[in-house]
């Protein structure tokens, strides 16, 4: 199977591309810069052909316009909106609404624009899987906190993507669900996170092999939990 990961320098990204490519599939693995494909480049030549590195920046149209156009050339089986960033944790008196906005147009609007431009390979893929790397922190039922407005908000605008994607791709046969991959030791989950990356990125593996037409539009935990929009 073919696969696309953005987000793929580090972290759940990373992980995701070492277990795929362990198994046999092939990845096309977008990172922001040059320097994040540093750890991708072995992995790359040790793959056979089965891990390409592309420039991809989720917030810019060029960069997802041209990411696009190289992936394309073959059909793609399953998406993986990884990419993310935490945003500034701030108090109301405190919010920061230009980096607000950043973390909206990486977090929310990078994955619709990365779905939308590579719609004609997924079409020709074999499963049109799109999974979404969201977090529990996006889920308004489950919100009992105050602070990190920038990056609830964005994971909650990204939530109801999900939801409308599969609405308007399921005619088509398409299965589009948002997980969350818990508490994960990576850079953005930081010293006290209590979830081993590749634990995390093998239940949301399972998840996303065995995901079906009843599961498109909904809300998964990496163990399979399903969570209250
Ligand atoms: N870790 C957790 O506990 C946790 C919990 C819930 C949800 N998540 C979600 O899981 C996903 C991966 O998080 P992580 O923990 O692996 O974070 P991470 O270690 O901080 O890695 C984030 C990845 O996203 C990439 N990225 C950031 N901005 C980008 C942009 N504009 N364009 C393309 N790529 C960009 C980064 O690339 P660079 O290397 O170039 O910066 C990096 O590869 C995120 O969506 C995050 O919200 C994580």
């Amino acid at each position: 199977m073919r696969y696309v990961i953005t987000g793929a320098s580090r972290g759940i990204g990373l992980e995701f591309v070492q277990q795929l490519l362990r198994r046999g599939d092939t990845v096309e693995a977008g990172v922001r810069s040059p320097e994040g494909a540093r750890r991708l480049e072995p992995l790359a030549r040790e793959s056979g052909n089965r891990l390409r590195i592309h420039a991809l920046d989720v917030e810019s149209d060029a960069s997802i316009r041209s990411f696009a156009a190289d992936v394309c050339a073959s059909p793609v089986d399953v998406l993986i909106n990884n990419a993310g960033v935490i945003g500034l944790w701030c108090a109301l008196t405190d919010v920061d609404y230009a980096d607000m906005a950043r973390t909206f147009a990486i977090n929310a609007l990078g994955p619709l624009r990365v779905t939308s431009a590579l719609l004609p390979a997924l079409r020709r893929g074999a499963v049109r899987k799109v999974a979404h790397v969201s977090s529990n922190m996006g889920s308004v039922t489950n919100n009992t906190d105050g602070g990190a407005y920038a990056y609830r908000m964005s994971k909650a605008a990204l939530n109801m993507g999900v939801r409308t994607l599969a609405n308007d791709l399921r005619a088509e046969g398409f299965v589009t669900v948002a997980l969350h991959p818990g508490w994960v030791q990576t850079d953005m989950g930081g010293p006290q996170a209590t979830l081993p990356a590749p634990e995390s990125v093998r239940g949301l593996l399972r998840l996303i092999d065995g995901m079906g037409p009843e599961h498109s539009g909904r809300f998964f935990d990496y163990q399979g939990a399903e969570l209250p929009w």
